[in-house]
C-alpha cells in the first residue's frame, strides 16, 4: 500500500474526487489516501488558502493527487497551484494529449506529449503598476530552468523511441528571454544527435497543431505557451475533461489535470471525471502499478465506445455518478 496525500480541490474537485476514488477501489489500487484541505472552501473556515498540514502531508508522502483550485481572475490572492508548483521545484509539467477512447473527433491520431515548464517565465507574479493607465509583467527565463525541461523531453523522446522534439518560443521577438530558451534546446538537443529538434514560433505552432496534430510526438515549451498550448491540445482530443498531467519536481510530483474548477458546473453531478482518473493512471505507472492503470485505462476505453455512455460535456446526458458507475462495471 502507497500513501499518498489527496486534495479534493474546489469546484468540482470534490464530485471528481469521488468518482475516482470509487474507480480506483473497484480496482484495487493499492493507494492509501490521506486528505488533505486547500482553497476557497478552507480560507472560510481556517483563513488560510494552504493550511500548513497540507505541506506536512505533501512532503511525508512525497505524492499528491490535487483536484482544480480556483484562483481569482485580475484580482485577489496569487495562484495556489503556482504557488504549490514553485515552493517545491515542480518543473516539469507534463501533459499527454491523446483521446482516451473512440471518441468522434475532427482529427485522427493526435498522439502528442508537452513538456512545461512550471516554475519560472510570466508566472513569477512579478507586476507592478506604474499608473493607473500603465503596468508591466516581468518575465524571467534562465538557463538552468530551460536546460533541465528540454531535458526532460528529450529523455522522454529517447525513452519512448520519438525522433523528434519540437521547441516552441517566440524568439524572434523576445530575443533574450525566448532567444535564451531557445539556446538552451539548441545545447541540449547536441546531447542526443539521434533526435531532430524543430523549432517553432508559437503563433505557426498553433496553427500547426490544428491542421496537423499528428505531426507532432514531444513538444517543449515555456510557461505561458504550455499552459495555452495544453487546452488547444485538450479541445483537439475531447476537452479539457479528458486530458490528465503531472508536475514533477526532484522528489517530489503533484498529480492534477489541465482543467479548472469549472464553477459552471459545480455541484450539478455534470462534471467528466476522466480526466482526474487518468491522472491517477499516472500516478499508478509511476509507483509500478502500471497493470492496474491499464485495467482502468481499458475501462475507459470501454465506456467511452458506447455514445449512450457519454457525459455533457461529450454530448451525453450521463452524469458524473452514473459514467463513474459505467467505468466500474467495464473494469
Ligand atoms: P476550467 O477548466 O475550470 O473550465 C473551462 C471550461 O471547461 C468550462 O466550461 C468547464 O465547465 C469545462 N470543464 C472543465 N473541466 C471539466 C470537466 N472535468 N468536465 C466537464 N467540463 C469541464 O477553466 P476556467 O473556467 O478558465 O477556470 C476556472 C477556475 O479554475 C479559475 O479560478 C482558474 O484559476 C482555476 N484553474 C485551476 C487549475 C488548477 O487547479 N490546476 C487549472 C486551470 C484553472
Amino acid at each position: 500500500m502507497r500513501t499518498i496525500t489527496w486534495i479534493p480541490g474546489d469546484g468540482i474537485g470534490p464530485e471528481i474526487s469521488d468518482a475516482t476514488i470509487s474507480i480506483l477501489k473497484a480496482a484495487g489500487a493499492p493507494l492509501e489516501y490521506e486528505f488533505a484541505y486547500a482553497g476557497g472552501t478552507v480560507f472560510e473556515k481556517e483563513g488560510t488558502y494552504i493550511p500548513e498540514k497540507v505541506f506536512e502531508s505533501i512532503e511525508k508522502n512525497k505524492i499528491a493527487l490535487k483536484g482544480p483550485i480556483e484562483t481569482p481572475i485580475g484580482k485577489g490572492f496569487r495562484s495556489i497551484n503556482v504557488e504549490l508548483r514553485k515552493k517545491y521545484d515542480l518543473y516539469a509539467n507534463i501533459r499527454p494529449i491523446k483521446a482516451p477512447g473512440p471518441i468522434p473527433l475532427k482529427f485522427e491520431n493526435v498522439d502528442f506529449i508537452l513538456f512545461r515548464e512550471n516554475t519560472e517565465d510570466l508566472y513569477m507574479g512579478w507586476e507592478e503598476k506604474i499608473s493607473e493607465n500603465e503596468a508591466h509583467s516581468i518575465k524571467v527565463i534562465t538557463r538552468e530552468k530551460s536546460e533541465r525541461i528540454v531535458r526532460a523531453a528529450f529523455d522522454y523522446a529517447k525513452q519512448f523511441g520519438h525522433k523528434k522534439v519540437t521547441v516552441v518560443t517566440k524568439a524572434n521577438i523576445m530575443k533574450l528571454t525566448d532567444g535564451l530558451f531557445l539556446d538552451c534546446a539548441r545545447e541540449v538537443a547536441k546531447e542526443y544527435p539521434e533526435i531532430q529538434l524543430e523549432e517553432m514560433l508559437i503563433d505557426n505552432m498553433c496553427m500547426q497543431l490544428v491542421i496537423r496534430p499528428e505531426s507532432f510526438q514531444v513538444v517543449v515549451t515555456e510557461n505561458l505557451y504550455g499552459d495555452i498550448l495544453s487546452d488547444l491540445g485538450a479541445g483537439l482530443v475531447g476537452g479539457l475533461g479528458l486530458v490528465p498531467g503531472m508536475n514533477k519536481g526532484k522528489d517530489i510530483a503533484i498529480y492534477e489535470s489541465i482543467h479548472g474548477s469549472a464553477l459552471d458546473i459545480a455541484g450539478k453531478d455534470l462534471a467528466n471525471p476522466t480526466a482526474m482518473v487518468l491522472t491517477a493512471c499516472l500516478l499508478l505507472d509511476d509507483i509500478g502499478e502500471k497493470e492496474c492503470a491499464d485495467r482502468i485505462r481499458k475501462a475507459i476505453e470501454k465506456t467511452l465506445s458506447n455514445k449512450e455512455n457519454y457525459t455533457k460535456d461529450l454530448g451525453g446526458s450521463l452524469t458524473c455518478s452514473a459514467y463513474t458507475k459505467k467505468i466500474i462495471e467495464n473494469l
